[in-house]
């Protein structure tokens, strides 16, 4: 097995930091390589807001639904929707620029941030850092704009951490997924595959939380109710457009 695929068989999100410091050659080294992703139509619709300001991450980790972990990173990562930087290219030219109108700017904007969370992601664990994917910034867009002095045309989308894991969570066993046959499809979809799938799955997620001592909340099944029977933030459709967005199709 080589060293790329060794490192993402064992990816896992880590929620536990020593405290130590990144040193500021990792941290631009992790903000370039993840630069380096691909971007829809070389657009780099795509910025980093960054800071490692301890009274900063702590009031992050508040926006966040108090989540502890974003308190003790090092670094935390704010992956935003730029259509402020391209609109400035537009306009040198006397074109308006109407992309962060279309459902089509959004979701190219979703998937090149997914792409870059991914690479800086990779990159951090290469280096012996760990992380966590942080979408709870979407609890209080409105307070992350003012946070960041973001202007319109952007959007605070998702984070991450950065941090030094501690030795327990590194080595904690890693989250199971979905049977493979459910989840990887050859040629089309099947659904019986995908159902057949997501019951076992229910067994495993039991069994796996009972074995580690996290039989609090056992049930996939529940805990998907818990957030997919509501949209479980607020204000998102409010704080698109406050930023200049609106969700239609453009033709
Ligand atoms: C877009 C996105 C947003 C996430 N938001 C959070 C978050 O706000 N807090 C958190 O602790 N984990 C968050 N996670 C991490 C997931 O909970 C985690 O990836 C999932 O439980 C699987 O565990 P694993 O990454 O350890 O395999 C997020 C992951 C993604 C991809």
């Amino acid at each position: 097995m080589n060293e790329v695929i060794k490192q993402l068989s064992n990816r896992r999100s880590v929620r536990e930091f020593t405290g130590q410091c990144i040193s500021n050659e990792d941290l631009e080294l992790i903000l370039k390589t993840a630069q380096r992703c691909p971007t829809s139509v070389n657009g780099q619709q795509i910025s980093i807001v960054y800071t490692k300001n301890k009274e900063k991450l702590e009031q992050i980790s508040k926006l966040c639904g108090n989540q502890e972990h974003i308190k003790n990173c090092e670094v935390f990562v704010m992956f935003v929707i730029d259509y402020n930087r391209i609109s400035h290219a537009l306009d040198s030219i006397g074109e308006e620029q109407m992309i962060q109108k279309s459902a089509e700017g959004i979701i190219v904007g979703a998937v090149d941030a997914g792409i870059m969370l991914s690479s800086l992601q990779t990159s951090a664990e290469s280096l012996g850092y760990a992380t966590t994917a942080i979408g709870a910034v979407r609890l209080n867009v409105f307070e992350f704009i003012k946070l960041f002095n973001l202007p319109k045309n952007t959007y605070p989308l998702v984070g991450s951490t950065i941090g030094v894991p501690t030795k327990k969570a590194k080595e904690a066993p890693l989250k199971p997924r979905v049977p493979f046959e459910a989840f990887a499809f050859e040629d089309k979809y099947d659904d019986k595959k995908a159902k057949d799938g997501i019951f076992e799955y229910e067994k495993i997620f039991k069994e796996f939380r009972q074995k580690n001592g996290m039989d609090y909340k056992t049930s996939y099944n529940k805990t998907m109710a818990s957030f997919y029977t509501k949209s479980y933030t607020r204000d998102i459709k409010k704080s698109f457009e406050h930023q200049g967005f609106t969700f239609k199709d453009s033709n």
